[in-house]
């Protein structure tokens, strides 16, 4: 049995989120880029960075409480570095704002190759605009949305 586990089965506990005012130390989502991923370039296809960071959003709104949402509004997405297949891909999500339907969470999208932690690099980031809908896609309040 690996150290530190209870049983034949551990599972992680869920991050409860940074306090107020604080980044996220731990990482809604962490993957590791796969040729799959590449574009024409053979560098990894925006779209896909994209893909996580809207997922990674996500996992932050559920965090606040949304039980169900949609995204309405992903703000301007600056690719500021190429990842490279083989790269580790963190995407940390912190929630901003929230109004009475919507969640507007941060998501930092960090890289590095991963035998090298102490070189991350900065990707991008973008601000990323849920609602909090009910069974049929509607918006509902944030204070209604049943656990
Ligand atoms: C998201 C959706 C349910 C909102 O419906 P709507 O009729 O515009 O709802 P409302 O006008 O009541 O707005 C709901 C909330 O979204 C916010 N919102 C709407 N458009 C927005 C925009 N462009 N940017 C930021 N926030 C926006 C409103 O400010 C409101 O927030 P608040 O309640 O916290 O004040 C609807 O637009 C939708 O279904 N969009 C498609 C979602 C989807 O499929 N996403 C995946 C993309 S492929």
């Amino acid at each position: 049995m690996l150290a530190g586990t209870a049983g034949p089965w551990h599972i992680a506990p869920v991050d409860p989120g940074a306090k107020e005012g604080e980044a996220s130390q731990i990482p809604a989502i962490r993957v590791s880029m796969m040729p799959a991923d590449t574009n024409a370039h053979g560098t990894i296809f925006g779209g896909r960075i994209l893909s996580l960071i809207d997922q990674a959003g996500a996992i932050g709104a559920h965090r606040i409480g949304a039980r169900r949402v949609v995204t309405v509004a992903m703000r301007e997405v600056v690719f500021k570095e190429p990842v490279q297949v083989g790269d580790i891909v963190s995407c940390y999500a912190d929630v901003l704002r929230t109004g009475r339907t919507s969640i507007t969470v941060k998501v930092r999208v960090i890289a590095h190759h991963p035998t090298d932690v102490h070189h991350p690099i900065e990707v991008t980031d973008a601000e990323v605009v849920y609602v909090n809908v009910d069974d049929h896609n509607r918006p509902i309040p944030l204070e209604a949305s049943p656990m």
